[in-house]
């Protein structure tokens, strides 16, 4: 299974900035890294078909959407649908992201909702989980995970294939954007967790469901947490803002 490598670029760059940085990152990243690795870029919705003809002739790099709204069509005002994600070649769709969650206040019946529908309409789903600072002190990741896996995945739950069309993102939440970066028995474990869980829920391909790391990755720590059991690649915020920097992490 490759690594899936996703760069996250939340609300930053204008059209012309998203298509100078794909530009550099596909001079940059060796065909020989791309048998190993999948590159997703998710960029703010302006960019998506910006950055969707540049990477579409490059085998291994796929188009992802930040965030989409659980109808097919309708009176949504300022929503987009996974239908119209898929006409402009998003493949992949992010659920969960705790951005989301924390500042728009999105809760586990509606995040569920989307997990359901996305991947009915398509779309893969990464869905986003991780506990906050208070939670870890109190020693509750994994009744906080297993929890956030429960009600995210209540709709899909003894899905057949399901591994084609899920993964997970652990990102703790004090560890995004902050520069605090989880320790290495940290991620172990609390992947551990995950993918005791998804084997739960959907027997012998729970094995096979990605799990991301995501929180404060770079190119400095990037080849250590790729190297951890259970971590089948990374989501990256800041880091993945850079050409360069990205490319080192992709190749880590
Ligand atoms: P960060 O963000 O790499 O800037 O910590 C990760 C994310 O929010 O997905």
């Amino acid at each position: 299974m490759k690594k899936l490598m996703a760069a996250n670029w939340k609300m930053y760059k204008t059209t012309e900035e998203a298509q100078k940085t794909c530009r550099e990152l596909i001079e940059l990243v060796p065909d020989s890294v791309l048998n190993e690795r999948e590159v997703l870029i998710i960029p703010p919705y302006t960019s998506l078909s910006t950055v969707w003809e540049i990477i579409r002739a490059r085998e291994g790099f796929s188009l992802g959407a930040q965030n989409f709204y659980p109808e097919r069509e309708g009176a949504f005002t300022g929503e987009v649908s996974p239908l119209m994600l898929l006409d402009v070649g998003c493949s992949y769709g992010l659920v969960g992201h705790s951005e989301r969650r924390h500042l728009m206040g999105e809760g586990e019946e509606f995040i569920s909702r989307k997990v359901r529908f996305g991947i009915q309409e398509g779309l893969s789903i990464i869905l986003c989980i991780g506990e906050v600072l208070e939670e870890r002190k109190q020693g509750r990741v994994k009744e906080v995970l297993v929890s956030q896996l429960r009600s995210g995945l209540s709709g899909i739950q003894g899905r057949q294939g399901v591994s084609s069309v899920l993964s997970i993102a652990y990102e703790p939440v004090w560890a995004i954007g902050t520069g605090e970066v989880a320790g290495i028995a940290e991620i172990e474990e609390a992947h551990g967790f995950i993918r005791e869980e998804l084997v739960s829920m959907f027997g012998g391909d729970g094995e096979n469901v990605r799990i991301l790391y995501g929180g404060s990755v770079k190119p400095e720590n990037a080849s250590a947490i790729i190297g951890i059991d259970n971590v089948d690649g990374v989501l990256v915020g800041g880091a993945s803002l850079k050409a360069s920097s990205f490319s080192e992490i992709i190749s880590s």
